[in-house]
């Protein structure tokens, strides 16, 4: 099956009261764990490429992989720019091959925010692409680039109409106390996302899907996993997935995931590693990896998004 746009998934599971997973892709086993899990289960998936990831794996590589993966599975499958830093960035992606594109504009003063999103938009539309803005900023850190707690800050829903209609968005990213990486809360600290924010924000702009960036849970058996098995990550709390349960039966269409792949592939490579000090062949290493992330996203797909099954409604 060709990639597909959001615009159909985002319309379903908004109707449907469910989210579609957008999942960061970075190499051959990490595509092949969350596509086989979204086949298994039937549901359409986002997979997202960062400018690291297109610094990394090349763009050609990703498109090749992402394409195979969707013709392989037959699955709706959005090929997804993830913070676009910039608009030559998001140009580049749709001339060559995605079907969604992120301009983040989130850190920019508010009327350069439109600008930029607004030219954007009008390029990807132009070329039958669709594109995610964002208001408000996320704390943690992203390509390197640390945001502190104490400088990210909500999106003001007062502005999400404006941006919107401005714009010409298909998508909005708010900030409501997620944050990239797998450190998001203090040691001790109770986690808590901002729900009267989300509700105003949808009063604002009914209908219209919010995406959810920072929303890892943090799986607990793999930080203890990586540590037992020679890792030594510090106590990391994730998003609860409940809550994430919760913004899937709101506005929420799009939730975005990393870190836990990241966590779970890490887990599984040690582990194996260390049971089998004499491995030297990655085929063997890069097997249980797999494997892991397919059973993180298949977990995600169905008792947290609740997006098993609508591939094909
Ligand atoms: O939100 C950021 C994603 O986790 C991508 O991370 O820029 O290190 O590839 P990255
Ligand atoms: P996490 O770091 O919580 O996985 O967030 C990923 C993300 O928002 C990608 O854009
Ligand atoms: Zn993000």
């Amino acid at each position: 099956m060709p990639l597909v746009t959001t615009k159909e998934m985002f319309k379903k599971a908004y109707e449907g009261g469910y989210a579609i997973g957008a999942f960061n892709v970075n190499n051959m086993e990490i595509v092949q764990g969350i596509t086989r899990a979204a086949k298994k289960l039937e549901a359409p998936v986002i997979l997202q490429c960062s400018s690291g990831a297109r610094k990394y794996a090349s763009h050609d590589y990703l498109v090749a992989m992402v394409k195979a993966a969707a013709d392989e599975t037959g699955l709706p499958i959005a090929l997804h720019l993830d913070h676009g830093p910039d608009f030559e960035t998001c140009k580049s992606c749709i001339d060559g091959g995605f079907t969604s594109v992120m301009i983040d504009g989130s850190s920019l003063p508010y009327e350069e925010n439109i600008a930029l999103t607004k030219k954007v938009v009008e390029y990807a539309h132009a070329h039958g692409v669709v594109v995610e803005g964002e208001l408000g900023t996320l704390a943690g850190v992203e390509d390197d680039v640390a945001v502190e707690a104490e400088n990210a800050s909500y999106t003001r829903p007062e502005e999400v109409y404006d941006f919107a209609t401005r714009t010409g968005v298909d998508s909005l990213a708010i900030a409501i106390g997620t944050s990239h990486g797998a450190y998001k809360f203090k040691p001790g600290q109770k986690p808590q996302l901002r729900f009267d924010i989300l509700e105003e924000v949808a009063k604002q702009l009914p209908e219209f899907p919010i995406v959810l960036h920072g929303a890892s849970s943090v799986n607990q058996e793999h930080i203890k996993m990586i540590n037992e098995f020679g890792g030594s990550m510090p106590d990391a709390i994730g998003i609860p997935e409940d809550m994430l349960r919760q913004a899937a039966a709101m506005a929420v269409c799009k939730v975005n995931v990393d870190s836990d792949i990241r966590i779970a592939m890490t887990a599984a490579l040690r582990k194996h590693l260390s049971e089998n000090p004499t491995h030297f062949d990655p085929r063997q290493y890069l097997t249980p990896a797999r494997n892991l992330i397919e059973e993180v996203v298949a977990h995600k797909i169905d008792k947290v998004f609740g997006s098993t099954g609508h591939a094909f409604d």
